[in-house]
């Protein structure tokens, strides 16, 4: 079917961009961490990579539904943290960025009558608000235990592969 206004096909693919760009970043970050040593951070953030995934794929059906064409050769920016704490705080800030660009398209699909994308949107922006609340949980933790006894509590030695 046709969306009612092509601006949706590119909302849709703006954000699949942003989602993409989030999954390979995490899943680098994910196996930076497993390298340094810090396990439990490494699948904590596998697992959000996946979580991203699933919001590019039905991001990719919703763009298919309304005939369009999914956008799969773009991505952002990747910004790599050269530390734990620096990796975390990059996180967060992504979180931060896709709520607000989530938002807008949310609010732009409502202005153009589209409230079935918008409602995509709107639980989007809810699944990036608990990430981003994991993250500064994380950092909060950071801050309190110290980074070298956070770190410590990322290091699982009975993992030998
Ligand atoms: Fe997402
Ligand atoms: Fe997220």
């Amino acid at each position: 079917m046709k969306p009612r206004d092509p601006r949706i096909v590119d909302l849709l693919n703006e954000a699949l961009t942003f989602e993409l760009t989030i999954v390979n970043t995490y899943f680098l970050n994910a196996r930076m961490l497993d390298n340094w040593g810090f396990p439990k951070l490494g699948t904590a953030f596998y697992e959000l990579s996946i979580d991203e995934m699933k919001d590019c794929d039905s991001l990719i059906q919703r763009v298919l539904m309304f005939d369009g064409h999914p956008n799969v050769q773009r991505l952002g920016h990747i910004a790599i943290g050269e530390s734990a704490e620096e990796i975390l705080r990059l996180a967060l800030a992504s979180e931060v960025a896709a709520i607000a660009q989530f938002n807008a398209a949310a609010q732009e699909c409502h202005d153009l009558g589209d409230h079935g994308t918008a409602s995509v949107f709107e639980e989007m922006v809810r699944d990036e608000e608990e990430h981003g609340d994991w993250f500064e949980a994380q950092l909060e933790a950071l801050t309190q235990i110290g980074v070298a006894g956070y770190l410590a509590q990322q290091v699982d030695v009975s993992t030998v592969p």
